[in-house]
């Protein structure tokens, strides 16, 4: 990092490669991903999961490749720019940086199942989904894998990591975390000593830090293994017989014992809210693929006419002279996304007047709809028309998160097997034994 430069916050996320991409992905994800994309305090990097697509869809792998590159040409033609620098973000496939897949496993090491039965989407999914076959392994580790994705991205030159997604992942992000501690605690180096419940305790804490290292102003780094063994005697000196390592139990023992050393090595990512309520499809139900009910950012105009037409509203205007509520009708909630305000007055007085028909307010709300997504659309096709462009796009940038991926691995070795140190050793042996030969 060159001097006078600050630390950056780093931006992960990524989407599954299921097809081509509608207005509610946009809405609910990618126009913020653009945003932070063009915000100099955010470093982004952006993905296509396509490991976790076969979590589910293992069956049949026939479209992954294909609905790769359709992803790819959406998130280009919604606006992610590939490149390094400011207003460009890193944009990669998952399955091209395989140190997903090495820090995947060492994860699920620490990883209790309890953890993973109890996630929310996995619970649902296993009640809801009958027609594909999720009782497996793959399917279980899906947000180990996702912590994964996140959390390769750690490093010292970060000032935290970000992970912007819908309502639906943040059960994900909060499992990544509690995984993060878990692994940490295990695997990290000891960054600070005795943030402790009571400040009595803490003192005490304190007191003994220096004790035991007089040298060393707290906090402080210290290897694992010397604070493995300050914290047994910390714990025999405030009079606990549980150790610290019980780190399965997340009740108030453990938060206690947590804060009795902070460890790091993987950074805890956050999960970042997008602020657009969820936007309904021309049912009134969540935008779907799969339920008919969405526009696709390819869309074109007359396909957005003839799925407009017939779109839910105000069930309680039958006739023309009904009066409505704007505030009950899918229609409104796509004029709030692509009209100006006028129209928005327009639309909502005409409503509850009943001075406008549902018709001509969706023919209005069609035309600002147009409006917004004609550029959308050219980019579309424009690189549609280069597929092996999008391919080298999504090459490069892979290359480019293979860099940081493989710094992260190369941490992440060192902590678990200690082989750089054990390797000093036998150097040192080696050179003990060739001096004295
Ligand atoms: N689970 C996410 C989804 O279904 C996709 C995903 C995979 C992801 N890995 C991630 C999102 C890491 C954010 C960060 O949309
Ligand atoms: Fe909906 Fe517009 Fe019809 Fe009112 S007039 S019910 S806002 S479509």
């Amino acid at each position: 990092m060159a001097l006078g430069e600050s630390k950056k916050k780093r931006v992960v996320s990524g989407m599954r490669p299921t097809g081509r991409l509608h207005i509610g992905h946009y809405f609910g994800a990618l126009e913020n991903w653009v945003r932070l994309q063009g915000d100099p305090e955010f470093e982004c990097f952006y993905f296509i999961a396509d490991w976790h697509a076969l979590t589910s869809d293992y069956a049949d792998t026939s479209a992954v490749a294909q609905n790769t590159i359709e992803i790819m040409t959406d998130y280009l033609a919604a606006g992610l720019a590939p490149g390094q620098g400011p207003g460009k973000s890193v944009i990669f496939q998952q399955s091209l940086v395989p140190e997903h897949a090495e820090l995947h496993l060492l994860l699920s090491m620490v990883t209790p199942l309890g953890w993973l039965e109890r996630v929310p989407t996995y619970k649902e999914a296993l009640e809801n989904v009958k027609d594909k076959d999720l009782h497996n392994y793959g399917f279980l580790g899906y947000p180990v894998l996702q912590c994964a994705d996140i959390t390769i991205y750690s490093s010292p030159e970060i000032a935290g990591l970000y992970v912007p997604v819908g309502e639906d992942q943040v059960s994900h992000v909060e499992t990544s975390r509690e995984i993060v501690r878990k692994f940490n605690f295990n695997f990290g180096e000891v960054v600070s000593v005795a943030k402790l419940a009571t400040s009595d305790l803490r003192d005490r804490a304190v007191e003994l830090y220096r004790r035991l290292f007089p040298s060393d102003p707290a906090p402080a780094k210290i290897g694992v293994a010397e604070a493995k063994k300050m914290e047994a005697s910390m714990l025999l000196i405030l009079g606990r017989s549980r150790s610290a390592g019980n780190v399965e139990m997340f009740d108030g023992q453990w938060a206690y014992f947590s804060n009795f050393v902070e460890r790091s090595l993987l950074v805890e990512p956050e999960a970042m809210l997008t602020k657009t309520p969820r936007i309904p499809g021309t049912d009134g139900r969540k935008m779907s693929k799969s339920y008919g009910n969405a526009i696709m950012l390819s869309e074109s105009n007359e396909s957005i006419w003839e799925k407009v037409r017939p779109m839910k509203t105000d069930p309680a205007r039958i006739r023309r002279t009904d009066k409505g509520n704007p505030d009950v009708c899918p229609v409104y909630d796509w004029h709030k996304l692509f009209s100006p305000k006028e129209t928005l007055d327009w639309a909502a007085h005409g409503c509850r007047t009943a001075e406008i028909g549902c018709i001509d307010c969706k023919k209005k709300m069609v035309e600002h709809l147009v409006t917004w997504i004609t550029p959308v659309r050219e980019r579309r096709i424009e690189y549609e028309k280069h597929p092996a462009r999008v391919l080298e796009m999504i090459d490069e940038g892979s290359k480019r998160a293979r860099v940081e991926a493989q710094n992260t691995m190369q941490r992440v070795r060192e902590a678990v097997f200690h082989w750089d140190k054990k390797r000093a050793e036998f150097k040192t042996v080696l050179d003990v034994h060739e001096s004295h030969g």
